[in-house]
């Protein structure tokens, strides 16, 4: 009978070593010392072992009984341990990834990114960006801007109005926001307007709303050269490359002299031509594309706001105001002005 408790401690020894996870131990536990597990019997029958017998062999097992007990608890702590840190390896989360949405997150529209780039750029030059409502005042869009009385702009088929009063209209430029601005602020300013601007149009390069950035600059000693060196840093950045500059006499009512600056061709390198006899189809041939109006700021405009500090006689300075869509089609290709509010993100999609 001893030999036999003896037998089942190093059986019981033997498995409790081998076992490789809490499930299994749980078994030889149930195995060795559970309700029917030989050494349980044996406990219980001990009383009918004859009398000399019963101490050796109810201390024997008991003592097993309790080795064993206690070797199952170490093992079984040890293998927690070591359980625990392999689950925790093998759960391990990088909190810092980023998550995985279920739509992709998307990105901004191209006319906002060029708006920006542009904005950037100014701001690079020491110029604030300001903003101005898009339903004004004819004062502001008008009158303040030296437009006479009968101007064409002024006309109702130019121009939205707004029913119920015939001096508030869309904003036809981002001019307007020159007068609001040096209502605002005495000189020096230096100021870059971006907005959305309005007028009765359609068709493939115009549409009712479109976007303009105007700038202006207003100080003392401010030339038509300071005009030109600003264009070609914005339009080098913007372009890229070394982008040369050449204004064309022009006439805006609120400029003098007024002017349409262009911008050498980014396509041709300004040259008209991709090879020997292949004209440049982005500038027609031309070597210069069109990109906005500018000019330095009439006397006239000062006057109205002279009560702020812009006396015409002491300070002078540049505007100047180009459309956003058309410099984005020209630097992506895109031949019709109205596929950017359509909305079709495959469309839009194109231009990350
Ligand atoms: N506002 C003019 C336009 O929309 C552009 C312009 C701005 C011209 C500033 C001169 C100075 O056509």
């Amino acid at each position: 009978m001893l030999k036999r408790i003896e037998q089942i401690k190093s059986e019981a020894e033997g498995a409790i070593a081998a076992a490789g996870s809490t499930a299994e131990l749980e078994e030889l536990r149930v195995r060795f010392l559970g309700r029917k597990a030989e050494l349980t019997m044996l406990l219980r029958g001990i009383a009918d072992l004859p009398q000399e017998e019963r101490g050796k062999v109810g201390s024997a097992a008991n003592r097993v009984r309790q080795q064993l007990e206690l070797k199952l608890e170490e093992c079984a702590a040890e293998l927690e341990a070591s359980e625990i840190s392999v689950s925790l390896a093998e759960g391990q989360v990088d909190v810092t990834l980023p998550g995985s949405p279920t739509h992709p997150a998307g990105h901004l529209h191209l006319i906002t990114r060029t708006t920006r780039q542009i904005e950037d750029v100014m701001i690079g030059l020491g110029y604030r960006v300001i903003e101005g409502p898009e339903v004004e005042h004819d004062y502001y869009n008008f009158t303040a801007l030296n437009h006479p009385p009968g101007h064409p702009a002024r006309m109702l088929q130019d121009t939205f109005y707004v029913q119920s009063d015939p001096e508030v209209l869309l904003r036809t430029h981002t001019s307007p926001v020159q007068i609001r601005a040096m209502e605002t602020q005495a000189p020096p300013i230096f100021v870059v307007v971006p907005g959305k601007v309005y007028r009765r149009d359609s068709d493939a390069t115009h549409s009712p709303m479109f976007h303009q950035v105007e700038g202006l600059a207003i100080g003392e000693g401010i030339t038509l050269a300071d005009l030109q060196g600003t264009l070609v840093e914005m339009l080098g950045a913007i372009f890229g490359g070394s982008r040369q500059v050449r204004m064309r006499p022009h006439f805006f009512p609120f400029t003098e002299p007024s002017v349409e600056f262009d911008v050498s061709c980014f396509l041709c390198d300004g040259s008209g031509q991709l090879a020997v006899g292949e004209r440049c189809n982005l500038c027609k041939g031309i070597g210069w594309i069109e990109v906005g109006g500018a000019g330095m700021v009439d006397p006239n405009v000062l006057g109205f706001v002279e009560a702020n500090g812009y006396d015409p006689e002491k300070v002078q300075g540049f505007a100047f105001g180009m459309g956003v869509e058309r410099i984005a089609m020209l630097r992506h290709g895109v031949p019709d002005l109205r596929r950017f509010f359509d909305n079709d993100v495959r469309v839009l999609g194109q231009f990350l």
